[in-house]
């Protein structure tokens, strides 16, 4: 791509314009997790909708068993490829909401940052994909058949999304499909991210007594469910940070040699990384690298725990029962629903003497690998280059998108994951933000990604 085609589709970018419309999309408080949002979740993609057709698209709200999901398509390159483009208009409920600086759903760009729930996780970079066909659209015609798919439940699981992938899946029938929503390996390193770990996320319920007890008159001679949990969780992971579940490591993908040394020539610092999240050390399984472990190797975190007194002072009292929420991230060669039943067959043999034990799974996907060898990494990769002008990185990422997966098997197609987002925009945490320089580059990545796989 000679300079001044870079130019011309650079001198046509309205910052101003992109980032106005990106704040009403923030504004709007999409929460899929909670019922009281359900009004705000169909005027998100009812925005999502009117924007698109605006843009010459025939966009549709497609109502779900859940949230809607936003269909819009507009194929008017014959003999060109089909570009199918996913993203997400849920985010994540905003608690802790006094850790905000600023409130969640009234972005404010501090520094260079736009503040807001869902910045980058998925609004920003979903919406830089809709900034970017509307960029191409001022330069002239599309150069390839582009879809788009905007579901209202990522932050769920999408329980809803297979079934409409199979109700829909001529309709979505597409060459490849595109997807930004996860982080670049690092601020200065454009990234084709090729591998996503998989899930599978479960709830532990112990039942002690059948009432609360009096931790004098009881504490000695009752079980105490909590004191259980703990137990339990504790024997989920040995002292080499192994998870102790039977046959979890079945059939998990070592890492080739080349993978191996490709990722220890990745600037990465352990000293750096601890100190980007406020810590001293680093644990976590044994014989594997940071990298390694966050992006190859399973793992097994506690993601919330209850029971007992929570308020202000003590209360002397032996609960009735104690439930944690435990997700299980996996990597290729493993099977969520496979995983979730070797849990709810193991933990209940760990029960201490006196409790009943139960896990109820909540909800799983699949782990992805991307085929590095496609034109379609190719074509971002060039595209990349025309961007930041250097060659893209090749990172897996540790998160999740579980219907990923779902999108290769129901139609097809492969997936092209190429994320403008960094982990320290962080996602999910209070203070989400997206780099203002990260939006207006993920719009341009578009526009010049869509030109490289229409050549
Ligand atoms: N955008 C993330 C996935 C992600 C996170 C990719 C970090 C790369 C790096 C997505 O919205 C997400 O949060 N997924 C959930 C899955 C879920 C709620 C079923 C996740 O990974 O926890
Ligand atoms: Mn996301
Ligand atoms: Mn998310």
């Amino acid at each position: 791509m000679t300079q001044s085609q870079n130019a011309d589709l650079i001198a046509w970018q309205d910052r101003a314009g992109a980032e106005q419309e990106l704040f009403e999309l923030l504004r709007i408080p999409s929460v899929s997790a909670d019922p009281a949002h359900v009004g705000d979740m169909a005027r998100a993609a009812e925005f999502l909708r009117s924007k698109l057709q605006a843009l010459g698209f025939t966009a549709r709200v497609d109502p779900t068993g859940g949230h809607p999901v936003v269909y819009a398509e507009r194929l008017e390159a014959p003999g060109k490829p089909t570009v199918l483009i996913y993203g997400h208009y849920d985010v994540q409920p905003e608690a802790p909401l006094d850790e905000w600086e600023t409130p969640p759903f009234e972005p404010t760009v501090r520094e260079g940052r736009i503040y807001a729930r869902g910045a980058t996780d998925d609004k920003g970079q979903a919406y830089a994909h809709v900034r970017g066909v509307e960029l191409l659209l001022r330069a002239g015609p599309l150069p390839v058949n582009v879809k788009f798919l905007l579901e209202g439940e990522e932050e769920v699981g999408s329980p809803n999304l297979e079934a409409y992938l199979r109700d829909h899946a001529d309709e979505l029938r597409a060459d490849v499909i595109v997807i930004s929503d996860g982080s670049r390996f690092a601020p200065d390193v454009p990234t084709v991210t090729y591998g996503l770990r998989g899930l599978s996320y479960v709830e532990i319920h112990v039942q002690g007594a059948s009432r609360d007890l009096h931790s004098g008159s009881y504490g000695g001679a009752a079980p105490n469910p909590i004191n259980a949990l703990c137990e339990i969780i504790a024997r989920l992971k040995d002292d080499q940070g192994r998870v102790t579940i039977p046959g979890f490591y079945d059939g998990v993908e070592e890492l080739t040699p080349e993978e191996r040394e490709m990722w220890a020539g990745l600037p990465h610092s352990d000293e750096a990384f601890a100190a980007s999240i406020g810590v001293s050390d680093l644990p976590g399984e044994q014989g594997y690298s940071t990298l390694e472990r966050l992006w190859a190797r399973p793992t097994l975190d506690v993601n919330g725990i209850w029971g007992g007194y929570q308020g202000e002072g003590s209360k002397t009292v032996i609960p009735a029962k104690a439930g944690a929420k435990v997700s299980m991230r996996l990597v290729p060669g493993q099977d969520p629903e496979r995983i979730t039943r070797l849990v709810q067959a193991y933990v209940p043999t760990l029960a201490p003497r006196g409790v009943q034990v139960e896990v109820k799974a909540l909800h799983g996907g699949q782990p992805v690998k991307v085929d590095l060898d496609s034109p379609f990494v190719k074509a971002a990769d060039r595209a990349l280059r025309r961007v930041y002008g250097k060659p893209a990185a090749f990172a897996r990422t540790g998160g999740s998108i579980p219907i990923v997966a779902a999108f290769r098997q129901i139609l097809g197609a492969p997936v092209l994951l190429v994320d403008f987002g960094l982990n320290e925009d962080a996602p999910h945490s209070p203070n989400e933000s997206f780099a203002l320089e990260d939006y207006h580059n993920g719009i341009l990545t578009s526009a010049f990604l869509l030109q490289e796989i229409g050549k």
